[in-house]
C-alpha cells in the first residue's frame, strides 16, 4: 500500500509522521515545491524508524509526481497556512491555483486514488479536487470535520473535567470560524448528554471555543496549527487503509442528504477502503438544519468565487 502526502510544510509533515508511527503504508511519498524539503524530512523521519518502531519507507521528492503513481491514498495539504486575524476564506486566492494544480498531478499518476484535503478554505478546496479531478464522490473527502470534533471533545472535556475519550460530539458544516456547527444535544459523556453536566453559559461557552478553535492557535503559534489537523488526516487514513468503516463527519459531495445538492460540505459518513461508504442521517432538529442551510449558503458562496476564477 502506498500513500503519498503533499505538501511537507508542518501539516503535512505531522500527518506523513502519524501515518508511519501507524504503519498505516508500506510506502509514504512526500511532495512539496519546495527544493529539498520533502526529501530532508522524508531523511529526518526515516531516522526515526528504529527509534519508533515503523517500518514504512519513506521517500520526499520536489515537484515530481513520478514517485507516488499508484498511491492509493493520497492526502493534499498544499497552500499557505493562515496568520494572525486571517480567516481560511481569505486564503482562497493563493490556494485554489496550488490545490488544483496539484489534484492534476496526482490524477496522471493515481488515477483510482483517494483524496483527502486538508488545504483552507478546506470545503471548497474539496469541492474543486471534486471537480477537477472526476472522481466519483466517494473518494474525495475534506477532513475538517474530524478536527473539529477533536476539539469539540477536548473543550468539553475542559468544561466537564473528564477524559476527551469518555465523550462522543460531533461538528458538522463547514470548515470555519462562523460556518462550523458543533453538535452540543447530541454529544454524550459515556451515553449521558453532555447537556446535563454543564450550564447553558457553558454549553454556549463550548460552542463558540469550538468554533474559533483554529484561530485562538492561529493567534497563539503566529501561524495554523498542526498536530490536531496532521493527527486528524492521519486518523482519515487509517480508517481507509484498514477499512474501520468508522463513523465520524468529513467534507463530501452532497447529492440531496441534509437537503443539500452539489457542494461539499461536513456531514457525518462512514469510511473504509472505498473511501466514503454511508453518508449517516443525524435527523438535525429543525434549527440545526437551519444552521446547516445558512453553512451551506456561505460555503456555496465562496466555491463561486472558484467559478470566477475558471477553476470550475
Ligand atoms: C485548523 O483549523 C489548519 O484549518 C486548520 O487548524
Amino acid at each position: 500500500m502506498k500513500v503519498t502526502v503533499v505538501g511537507a510544510g508542518a501539516v503535512g509533515a505531522t500527518c506523513a509522521e502519524n501515518i508511519a508511527r501507524k504503519q498505516l503504508a508500506e510506502e509514504l511519498v512526500i511532495v512539496d515545491i519546495k527544493e529539498g524539503l520533502a526529501e530532508g524530512k522524508a531523511m529526518d523521519m526515516m531516522q526515526t524508524a528504529t527509534l519508533n518502531g515503523f517500518d514504512t519507507k519513506i521517500i520526499g521528492s520536489t515537484n515530481d509526481y513520478a514517485p507516488t503513481a499508484d498511491s492509493s491514498v493520497v492526502v493534499i495539504t498544499s497552500g499557505l497556512p493562515r496568520k494572525p486575524g486571517m480567516t481560511r476564506e481569505e486564503l482562497i486566492g493563493t490556494n485554489a491555483g496550488i490545490v488544483k494544480s496539484v489534484t492534476d498531478n496526482i490524477l496522471k499518476y493515481s488515477p483510482n486514488t483517494i483524496l483527502i484535503v486538508i488545504s483552507n478554505p478546506m470545503d471548497t478546496m474539496t469541492y474543486l479536487s471534486a471537480k477537477a479531478s472526476g472522481l466519483p464522490k466517494e473518494r474525495v473527502i475534506g477532513m475538517g470535520g474530524i478536527l473539529d470534533s477533536s476539539r469539540f471533545k477536548y473543550r468539553l472535556s475542559e468544561a466537564i473535567g473528564c477524559s476527551p475519550n469518555d465523550l462522543q460530539g460531533v461538528v458538522i458544516g463547514g470548515h470555519g470560524d462562523t460556518t462550523m456547527i458543533p453538535l452540543i444535544n447530541h454529544a454524550t459523556y459515556n451515553s449521558t448528554p453532555v447537556t446535563n453536566f454543564l450550564t447553558k453559559e457553558q454549553q454556549e461557552s463550548v460552542v463558540q471555543e469550538t468554533m474559533v478553535g483554529g484561530a485562538t492557535l492561529t493567534k497563539l503559534i503566529g501561524t495554523s496549527a498542526w498536530y490536531a489537523p496532521g493527527a486528524a488526516g492521519a486518523y482519515l487514513v487509517e480508517s481507509i487503509v484498514r477499512d474501520q468503516k468508522k463513523l465520524f463527519p468529513c467534507c463530501v459531495y452532497l447529492d440531496g442528504e441534509y437537503g443539500q445538492k452539489d457542494i461539499c460540505i461536513g456531514v457525518p459518513v462512514v469510511v473504509g477502503k472505498n473511501g466514503i461508504e454511508k453518508i449517516v442521517d443525524y435527523k438535525l432538529s429543525s434549527e440545526e438544519q437551519e444552521k446547516f442551510n445558512k453553512s451551506a449558503e456561505a460555503v456555496r458562496n465562496m466555491n463561486n468565487v472558484l467559478g470566477e476564477m475558471k477553476l470550475v
